[in-house]
């Protein structure tokens, strides 16, 4: 998609559709109280074009709502699509991200391929915040999962033009232009490697595609196998890998920004299940097709370097990625098999983990990189997995779940949220439910037992991180949507990217 900015006067745009947003200025809350939608732009001609559905009441400028004009009245665009944002006095950045993957959305079934979107004329946004989220949210509604169909249904949208109003700062519009680009790439590029089905997306292959993208924006970057995990005795991430014909692989990506030598260095750990079978503990058939998506906290981790690479904060950044496929087979472990974990210095023994369910994989493979990530310098940690089905049932597919055994870190976290825009519910860690994972036979198990599934988790890698500031975040309820939105397709979220980055941008912006 060619995207680019426009200051010419709206009413004098030749475009197959102009987008213009629109919001509800009603602040009376009683339930007969009619919608008061008000058209968002200064332009005299626009607002002329628009004003008869205005008034019509068919229109109500609810979130993501769409009304479409043909041949409008004094203006040189072909049509005229109006985009609800909802009430006037809850808009923010967020909601110019949907609405402008909203009007994406809305053309790429019609066969129109360019559009020129106008940024909205509200006292409470800035400019810049309006441009770079409407960017992003361009790209990301110009995403469809459908790339294995031999004729693709919708084609991609050639041209995105975002009008910017009367006076605008040029050079600082350009600039959060530019950003908005690169969040919503990379959350797209994060998507599409969510969005490939195991067999074309081994470890290997997933190690390809990360090597691939380092190259292309400047990121250090090694790729590791059999061999390595061998050497630094990761017992537990092997323990998951054994079972696969198809090799592990270890991906770590570096950031090292001129000029920074000294701070914090930040470790982004994820898991990159290519194929989550369940292993010997074999998962039912119904919906195991899903478990491709198992290497989505990976996915994201990969999307926030990108993103990192490309905006770079100053701030040195490593990534670790255990990518392997959970498989059940005559090499595979079992239950009751007891690993060690890779110890954090040669000189001292690693954990001892009991199996007990080899469905438990991601935090065997999450110990031995969160382990990996602190040897290899990090100060901080945060780690991204579809981890368990007990966060799903917890939190469901609207918030994910977050840990964090540092306020500190969480606080900066927190604070980025505001700016992702994305759902994230910090839930408890605690002693009693670290009881819960102490092993008769070793250490530690790697389940807990029915009860706070997802917190058992979480404990259990909270044991490898040590006292080093931690974030674990458990996305398995938001990596995939199973509906569509008027401004999202069906299918990989992307989820994690745009917070991961705003938590890493918190130390060094
Ligand atoms: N990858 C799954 C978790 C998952 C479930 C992700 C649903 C996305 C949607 C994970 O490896 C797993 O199988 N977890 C088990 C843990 C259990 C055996 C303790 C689970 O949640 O059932
Ligand atoms: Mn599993
Ligand atoms: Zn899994």
């Amino acid at each position: 998609m060619k995207t680019q900015l426009s200051f010419a006067p709206l009413s004098q745009v030749k475009t197959e559709l102009l987008a213009v947003l629109a919001a509800d200025t009603q602040t009376d809350k009683a339930p007969d109280a009619k919608p008061q939608p008000v058209l968002l732009t200064a332009d005299a001609a626009v607002k002329a074009a628009a004003a008869a559905v205005l008034a019509s009441g068919e229109f109500k400028a609810g979130a993501n709502e769409t009304i479409l004009l043909h041949a409008p009245a004094g203006l040189a665009a072909k049509r005229l699509l109006i985009v609800g944002l909802g009430k006037q006095a809850k808009v923010t950045a967020n909601s110019l991200r949907s609405a402008a993957g909203t009007a994406v959305r809305f053309i790429k079934p019609r066969g129109i391929r360019e559009l020129v979107f106008a940024l909205p004329e509200l006292e409470t946004l800035t400019a810049t915040g309006c441009t770079s989220a409407a960017v992003e949210g361009a790209f990301v509604g110009e995403f469809d999962p459908d790339t294995y169909r031999s004729e693709r249904k919708d084609q991609s949208v050639e041209s995105f033009t975002l009008a910017a109003p009367a006076g605008a700062d040029k050079a600082a519009l350009e600039a959060a232009f530019a950003e908005g680009v690169i969040l919503g790439e990379s959350q797209n590029f994060a998507r599409a490697l969510v969005n490939e089905p195991g067999n074309k997306l081994t470890p290997t292959l997933l190690g390809q595609r990360a090597a691939l993208m380092a190259a292309e924006v400047g990121l250090g970057w090694e790729v590791h196998s059999t061999e390595k995990l061998r050497e630094l005795k990761m017992g537990a991430f092997w323990s998951v890998a054994q079972g696969s014909a198809e090799p592990p692989a270890l991906i770590v990506l570096r950031y090292e920004p001129k000029g920074v030598t000294g701070g914090p260095i930040l470790g982004l750990v994820g898991k990159g299940i290519t194929f989550d079978s369940g292993g010997i503990s074999i998962k039912p058939s119904d919906k195991m097709e899903e478990m491709k998506t198992d290497m989505a906290g990976g996915a994201a981790m990969l999307g926030a370097m990108r993103a990192i690479a490309l905006l770079k904060p100053k701030v040195r950044v490593i990534a670790v990625i255990c990518a392997a496929e959970n498989m059940p087979s005559g090499t595979a472990q079992k239950p009751g098999d007891v690993q060690t974990a890779m110890p954090f210095s040669p000189d001292k023994p690693g954990k001892t983990i009991e199996i007990i369910n080899t469905d438990a994989e991601g935090r065997l493979v999450l110990a031995d990189g969160l382990t990996y990530a602190r040897q290899l310098g990090a100060t901080h940690l945060i780690d991204a997995a579809t981890l368990t089905g007990a966060c799903v049932v917890a939190l469901g597919h609207v918030n994910a779940g977050a840990f964090s055994n540092d306020d500190e870190a969480w606080a900066k976290f927190d604070a980025g949220l505001a700016i992702s825009g994305e759902k994230f519910w910090r839930m408890p860690l605690g002693e009693e439910y670290a009881e819960m994972i102490k092993s008769d036979i070793g250490d530690i198990k790697n389940t807990g037992g029915r009860w706070g599934g997802a917190i058992t988790a979480a404990e259990f890698l909270k044991v490898f991180v040590e006292d080093t500031p931690w974030i674990h975040l458990d996305i398995a309820g938001l990596a995939w949507a199973e509906d569509s939105k008027p401004y999202i397709a069906k299918g990989p979220s992307g989820v994690a990217v745009r917070s991961i980055l705003e938590w890493v941008r918190k130390y060094g912006s």
